[in-house]
């Protein structure tokens, strides 16, 4: 099955942060596919123009710029999203990512702060700054990004692990206050993702083992669809083969 047929977007408008990462961007390009207008956050106006590709619908493309880290930037980015098409159906926070390499005990303040303020206040100030637009409707998606690692703690990784655990349990507490609502709140939990950083990190790694970027954009898409309707407060895992 081609992630286009899955579902028709059409008449859907999905916020997608992280728009210039791995995952943001095979995101896009699987919404674009599926007929849906995409809003996608940048942190730089730079951005803007390389965030789609050249031969992207322009109509159904919107580049939306803020920190994600800035309460009142997020505000903004949903209101740059309704000024452009009127409604956000569905909202995937890809945007995150790590600091890891040293034992708790030797970890700073600063690193600790700046995962829980990535992974964890991320998810949110967006979902908070969107929801009660999709309350107003009584129809929504959020889809967030945890990871494998938020199930366990392994050494030199304290608050990635911990900012990741956040983020599921943020996802079952907003499922809990919305799913009578009409908005379906749920997450993935990646292994190694495939991208150029993490083949680069450990290029003797089997990489055919690794979820590709389009692999968990499908299974995006299929909780942003109908047939995931009855999906709530759920943590995929999508491991591939590692
Ligand atoms: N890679 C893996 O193996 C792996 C495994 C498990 C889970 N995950 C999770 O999967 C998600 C996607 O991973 P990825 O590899 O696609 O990440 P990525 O390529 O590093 O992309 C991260 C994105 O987040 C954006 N971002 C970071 N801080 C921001 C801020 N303050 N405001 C706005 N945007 C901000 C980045 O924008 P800029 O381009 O401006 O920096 C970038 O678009 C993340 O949540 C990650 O933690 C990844």
């Amino acid at each position: 099955m081609k992630v286009g047929d899955m579902d028709d977007f059409q008449q859907q408008v999905v916020l997608v942060t992280g728009g210039t990462g791995n995952l943001g961007q095979a995101v896009i390009r699987a919404f674009l596919a599926s007929g849906a207008r995409v809003a996608a956050v940048v942190r730089k106006p730079g951005d803007a123009a390389a965030v789609f590709a050249a031969d992207a619908p322009a109509e159904r493309c919107r580049a939306v710029v803020g920190d994600l880290m800035d309460e009142s930037s997020v505000a903004g980015l949903a209101r740059q999203t309704l000024d452009a098409f009127g409604r956000i159906d569905v909202l995937v926070n890809t945007a995150g990512g790590i600091r890891a390499g040293t034992p708790l005990h030797e970890t700073s303040l600063q690193d600790w702060d700046f995962m829980m303020n990535l992974n964890a206040r991320t998810v949110f100030l967006m979902a908070r700054a969107v929801i009660p637009t999709m309350l107003a409707r009584q129809q929504g998606r959020i889809i967030s990004i945890a990871a494998r690692a938020a199930l366990k703690g392994t050494a030199r990784h304290g608050p990635y692990n911990a900012s990741k655990m956040a983020v599921i349990r943020l996802t079952e507490t907003m499922s809990a206050e919305l799913k009578g609502r009409g908005i379906n709140v749920n997450c993935i939990l990646p292994g190694t993702i495939d991208t150029p950083a993490n083949r680069a990190e450990t290029p003797d790694a089997d990489f055919s083992k690794w979820v590709s970027p389009e692999s968990l954009a499908g299974v995006i898409l299929f909780l942003a669809s109908p047939a995931a309707a009855d999906i709530h407060g759920a943590a995929i895992p999508v491991y591939g083969r590692s």
